[in-house]
């Protein structure tokens, strides 16, 4: 883990072996900087004109210092304009921070010092705080790599042991308390991560019980887990048919996290934890777009829900916040639900089951239905890798948003950027419904023909299982795992979610 300490001083007299500049397009080097670099003999704007470094986003240049014991590499990363959205702003200064990290790490660095912009005049949300929480969580995200199942020490990837933040300190006392949530964000980010990477052999519905349970104990959460006996005896149809065609048992757990604070809202996560998805009898091609390959990764709800309970139980925002993970397999062994299966929920409702790889949707309906009758939360939010229609429709940098409610919508949308997580909402009007209505059960899993909308009519299908709670339904499927161009994250589970839900919690309450 990175250790992190946040300074004064000038960033030339920090002794560690590496020291980055973030540079805006068209930026301007300091005096000092340029006389200190030319101790060494090098000429830094000579050396930027040759290289044609003008502070570009995903550009850099680097260097290297003699010192008495060694040496010092100094990297200049590029973070481009200061254009007109603060998101776009956010985005690039992260991406900055990745590749900083990258270099620091290919020059075998272990102490990296950072000089923390002090704001953004153009948004005021982008101050120094701001960014010092960024450069925490981003680098914290940067450093995870998955590699505990290499077996020779030389595979394994340097890492970074120090970052020094160098602030202007003008804030001290906020800007530590920012660090401080983006080092439990981080952590929690990579935590959700690691669960996600590890193998369908290696996490299966048992060890996400057995993670939930340490993170409850550790953290002081109540937690219940139902096993599938229990779930097919609640009348939970749905997760229990989907698990039928697998030797695991199936999971729900709860987890509740409840504030010290009189009269505060209750909010429910619920995440998709399907540890495998085959597809079941509609199995998925072995290769290409949406096979099975990298389904490991449609746990990715689930998480997401995991790792932000647990950061909430350390940052304990004035709300109430249940975590809902429905977990189970999806696999086409004996007793697998087949194509035409008619099921039924905890609510009662009837499904015909016309595809089986459509079981995201299935195990949800029984976890909103229950979260509701159950929990009564004031809010419901799922997010899970429900479609590959959503990938299609807003690819790797987007996750899908599903709500009736705009307000809902907007909080979730800024909070998506100010994390990181963005969301873009899409239809979820009642004319999709009938594409979701069967003429032998009451719903069906898949849409009828010409609807087209995969995304939206899945939700359409979510919905059916919210009575009256003010809900959202965020598609991940995107967004969980291998998005590209994104230094700060490589290959592999990104861990969406988690600071988009922790963020949430965190400023319900706050006045617009
Ligand atoms: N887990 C998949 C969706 C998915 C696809 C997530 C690609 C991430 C990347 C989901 O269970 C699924 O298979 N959905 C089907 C639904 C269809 C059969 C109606 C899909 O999207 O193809
Ligand atoms: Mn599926
Ligand atoms: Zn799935």
């Amino acid at each position: 883990m990175v250790k992190i300490n946040t300074i004064t001083e000038s960033i030339l007299e920090v002794k560690t072996d590496g020291i980055a500049f973030i540079l805006e397009d068209g930026f301007e080097v300091s005096k000092d900087i340029k006389n200190k670099i030319k101790e060494f003999g090098i000429d830094i704007l000579k050396l930027f004109k040759k290289q044609n470094f003008t502070g570009k986003a995903k550009s850099s240049v680097s260097i290297l210092i003699p010192e008495k014991n060694g040496f010092k590499n100094v990297f200049f990363v590029g973070m481009g304009c200061c254009c007109n959205k603060m998101e776009k702003i956010a985005e690039n200064y992260r991406q900055a921070i990745g590749i900083a990290i990258g270099l620091a790490e290919k020059n075998n660095i272990e102490s990296l010092a950072i000089e923390i912009p002090e704001g953004c005049k153009k948004f005021k949300e982008l101050n120094e705080a701001y960014f010092a929480h960024q450069t925490v969580k981003t680098a914290i995200v940067a450093s995870y790599k998955f590699n505990e199942f290499l077996t020779s020490k030389e595979k394994k990837d340097k890492k970074l042991k120090e970052l020094i933040l160098v602030s202007k300190g003008k804030n001290k006392k906020l800007i530590e308390e920012r660090v401080e949530l983006a080092k439990v964000l981080g952590n929690a980010v990579n935590e959700a991560r690691r669960w996600i990477d590890l193998p369908a052999n290696k996490f299966y519905p048992a060890i996400a019980e057995e993670e939930a349970r340490k993170i409850a104990k550790e953290q002081g959460l109540k937690i219940k887990v139902f096993g599938e006996d229990q779930i097919k005896k609640m009348g939970m149809g749905g997760l229990a048919g989907v698990s039928s065609g697998s030797e695991q048992d199936c999971k729900f757990i709860i987890l509740e996290y409840k504030t010290s604070k009189k009269n505060a809202k209750t909010l429910a996560f619920i995440g998709k934890g399907v540890t495998f998805d085959s597809g079941g009898l509609s199995l998925k091609p072995s290769r290409g777009p949406g096979s099975m390959e990298t389904m490991k990764e449609d746990m990715s709800g689930a998480s997401a829900v995991l790792g932000a309970m647990k950061a909430i139980a350390q940052l304990k925002p004035d709300v109430n916040v249940f975590g809902v993970l429905a977990v189970t397999e999806n696999l086409p062994g004996d007793g697998a639900l087949k194509p035409g299966d008619i099921v039924t929920f905890y609510n009662g409702k009837t499904g015909e089951v016309l595809n089986t790889d459509a079981e995201g949707r299935l195990i949800l309906a029984d976890a909103l239905a229950y979260t509701e009758k159950e929990l009564k939360p004031d809010v419901m939010i799922d997010i899970a890798t429900l479609t590959g229609a959503c990938v299609y429709a807003v690819g790797p940098f987007y996750s899908g948003l599903f709500s009736c409610n705009e307000n809902l919508i907007e909080k979730i949308k800024e909070a998506g950027n100010i994390t990181g997580d963005k969301v873009w909402p899409l239809p979820i009007d009642s004319d999709y419904r009938k594409a979701m209505l069967s003429d032998i059960a009451d719903v069906r899993n898949t849409s009828k023909p010409g609807y087209y909308a995969g995304a939206t009519t899945a939700a359409l299908f979510l919905k059916e299982f919210v009575k009256e709670t003010e809900w959202a339904h965020i598609d991940i499927g995107g967004t969980a795992f291998n998005v590209p161009d994104r230094p700060y994250l490589g290959n592999g589970a990104t861990g969406v979610g988690v600071s988009l839900l922790v963020e949430l919690a965190m400023n319900w309450n706050k006045k617009k």
